[in-house]
């Protein structure tokens, strides 16, 4: 019944995510430090919220069930991430969560605070390159706003609001991404508002350290004669533009995703939104409204530190893990890499179907985390018997030593026979 893979299995309580001086811990700490800070995220107890207090966990165990992973979360029943093949089950009751959405319930049923940080371990069956690994971590934020707060913003507020000029918005609010039935639209808005106002401020604060991260490792500009040089102060809000996407989750509506333009180019960073009032519901707060947000520690702490492969966070390579000791954002200073030695395997595509996710599995299971990356190189369906070709090449490199060419040809002879005999390939070569 599991299809956990011993790889996957090894990475289980290793706890990035709270090893001082891991790139990953200091991430998550950067966002704990905003919302634990009334200067940078401001209470709102004057408008009637419970006492402010944002409660951070960290240490919540990975085995969940489909229902607190899924079915608490809204997920229809034949959604596709709760597919075998997306996802690792332990057995037929229990699985690895592929979020930290999956502690939403129980951490708003604790009734213990008005917000929720909830930092954790996440598993995903999923592709092998650069940036993606079965294992990655992410931050999940709970904000709730309590009865007498929404009083109040429909105080100011009086009057129906005219949704029609925001139905023309594409990011905002539509027929695709509405405004929840059971919510005032009014607070529904306020409660948008909130979070976006929060989260543009986290990326702020979480990109300011990274920009002065990165004055620090390049050399002072030299100064043009008259021109004073610029004090590395925290970035100006205006240096980082952002925008916000229609988002789709099926916990929250409206839902949004955050994008920020950095270093050339459009990032991804955070899915958020309204939390849906049946979650509130069932944790017995009924009377109060909330936004959520999750965002991946991983892709964070590799533009914040310049990490450029998703592997390294794993490595107890001293030349790694020496470099951010002190616990504070600092550019990654590259070290000389083992080599690179790929092989390529080609076959005949069963009738059937052919899932990538299941080859990346096997090759993960045979070299573990000595595969770099797995790339489809060829896909051709013969004229005549209609049968289709492909063919794959592995790379390997291992992140703390050299692999030997008669061990990469044992493992890709592995491969090869497990295809033949798990996927039901015909192998050519
Ligand atoms: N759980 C979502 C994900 O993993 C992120 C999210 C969290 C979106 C909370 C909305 C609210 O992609």
């Amino acid at each position: 019944m599991s299809n956990v893979s011993p790889t996957v299995l090894s990475r289980i309580g290793r706890h990035l995510h709270r090893l001082p001086g891991h790139p990953l811990a200091i991430t998550k700490r950067l966002i704990e430090s905003y919302f634990g800070d009334p200067r940078t995220f401001p209470p709102c107890e004057e408008r009637g919220c419970r006492p402010h207090h944002v409660q951070a966990l960290d240490d919540l165990p990975p085995v969940v069930t489909p229902q607190a992973n899924f079915d608490a979360l809204c997920f229809p029943p034949d959604h596709p991430g709760r597919a075998r093949s997306d996802t690792y089950y332990v057995n037929a009751e229990h699985l690895l969560r592929t979020h930290t959405s999956a502690h939403q319930h129980d951490a708003l049923r604790s009734h213990q605070a008005a917000g929720y940080l909830i930092s954790a371990d996440v598993y995903r069956r999923d592709e092998i390159d650069a940036s993606h690994y079965p294992v990655f971590h992410q931050t999940e934020g709970i904000y709730t706003m309590g009865p007498a707060w929404q009083q109040a913003v429909i105080a100011a507020a009086p009057g129906p609001v005219d949704l029609q000029p925001l139905a023309g918005r594409p990011t905002w609010i539509h027929a695709g991404n509405p405004i929840q039935g059971v919510h005032d639209p009014r607070v529904s808005l306020a409660v948008g508002q909130h979070l976006r106002d929060a989260l543009e401020g986290l990326v702020r604060h979480v990109f300011g350290a990274a920009a002065e991260a990165k004055r620090d490792a390049s050399p002072a500009p030299a100064a043009a004669p008259g021109v004073p040089i610029q004090p590395a102060s925290a970035m100006p809000a205006t240096d980082l533009p952002m925008r916000w996407i229609e988002g789709s989750f099926p916990f929250t509506s409206p839902s949004w995703e955050l994008e920020v333009f950095w270093e050339g180019q459009w990032l991804e960073l955070l899915g958020c939104g309204v939390v849906q009032q049946s979650i509130m519901d069932r944790a017995g707060l009924s009377d109060h409204v909330g936004w959520a947000f999750g965002i991946g520690l991983e892709r964070l702490a590799m533009v914040m530190f310049g990490i450029p492969d998703i592997r390294y966070f794993w490595s107890e390579d001293e030349r790694f893990l020496s470099q951010f000791a002190d616990g504070r954002v600092r550019r990654f200073v590259p070290y000389s890499r083992y080599p690179v030695c790929y092989k390529d395997v080609s076959f005949w595509r069963p009738a059937a179907g052919f899932e990538e996710n299941a080859l990346a599995e096997i090759t993960r299971e045979v070299a573990g985390d000595s595969v770099e990356r797995l790339e489809c190189i060829d896909t051709f369906t013969h004229p005549k018997t209609g049968r289709t070709s492909m063919c794959y090449r592995v790379h390997y490199r291992h992140m703390d030593r050299t692999l030997t060419n008669a061990e990469v040809d044992a493992w890709q002879a592995q491969i090869a026979a497990r295809m033949a005999q798990e996927l039901g390939v015909e192998i050519r070569g």
